[in-house]
């Protein structure tokens, strides 16, 4: 029933979270709760960016999401009293542009894609680190498109992100399954009016506003159960 499949790329196919250890190693008892303070920072510069200037044509503050990861990184240190040297930087913005991907993913797309669905990434991430993280976790030949919403300089959750896949692909809302693990993005896609399926790893409570999700399930091979 479903045309396209289209996934959340950071956290859902990689693991933004497998950079616990390598900050872990640079700042020794710090990497857990320096990785999640990063994640929810760049979230937020995300989320600023976006609602203090949703135009159609784009926030006049959006900065690629390379640039807010890099910014958020900064932050966190400060904020954590942790003398981020450039060449840690260096070392953590690299691993983050070539992050692991999650064991299943690459067998789950390409099980999609042999069911004769279409795949595809939607994403927050800027085209170029969208690009290398995906070639470097050979997904490439399994993607029909890679979205990214540089086009519209307005980050998910805007209405405006979403509908980007409605403008790839030529297919109706309802013919589409988003698949994230971020509960939020889950969320604001459903109330864009896409089916979702949430992948929920770490057994979180769903959020307290919205609908449910269509789906949930531990892990992305649970999503070919309902495709
Ligand atoms: C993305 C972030 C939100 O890939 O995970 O869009």
């Amino acid at each position: 029933m479903y045309k396209l499949i289209a996934f959340d790329a950071y956290g859902t196919l990689f693991d933004v979270y497998s950079m616990a250890q390598l900050a872990d190693d640079l700042f020794p008892g710090h990497g857990q709760q320096l990785a999640l303070m990063w994640r929810d920072r760049q979230i937020e510069y995300t989320r600023l960016v976006t609602m203090s200037d949703p135009s159609p044509s784009g926030s006049k503050y959006y900065l690629p999401f390379w640039e807010l990861t890099i910014r958020s990184l900064r932050y966190v240190c400060k904020r954590m009293g942790l003398l981020l040297t450039a060449e840690n930087e260096r070392l953590l913005m690299g691993q983050y542009a070539k992050l692991t991907g999650f064991e299943d993913g690459l067998q789950v797309l390409k099980t999609i894609k042999k069911r004769g669905i279409s795949t595809a990434i939607l994403s927050n991430g800027s085209r170029e680190m969208l690009a290398t993280v995906v070639q470097s976790n050979g997904m490439q030949p399994y993607l029909d498109r890679v979205v990214t919403i540089e086009d519209v300089r307005l980050f998910k959750t805007a209405p405006q992100a979403y509908e980007l896949l409605l403008k790839a692909f030529p297919v109706k809302k309802e013919e589409i399954l988003f698949v994230s693990s971020n509960a939020w993005d889950v969320l604001a896609a459903k109330w864009f009016g896409f089916d979702v399926f949430w992948v929920n790893r770490l057994g979180h409570p769903y959020e307290e506003i919205g609908d449910p999700p269509n789906y949930e399930g531990t892990s992305l091979s649970t999503v070919l159960d309902v495709i």
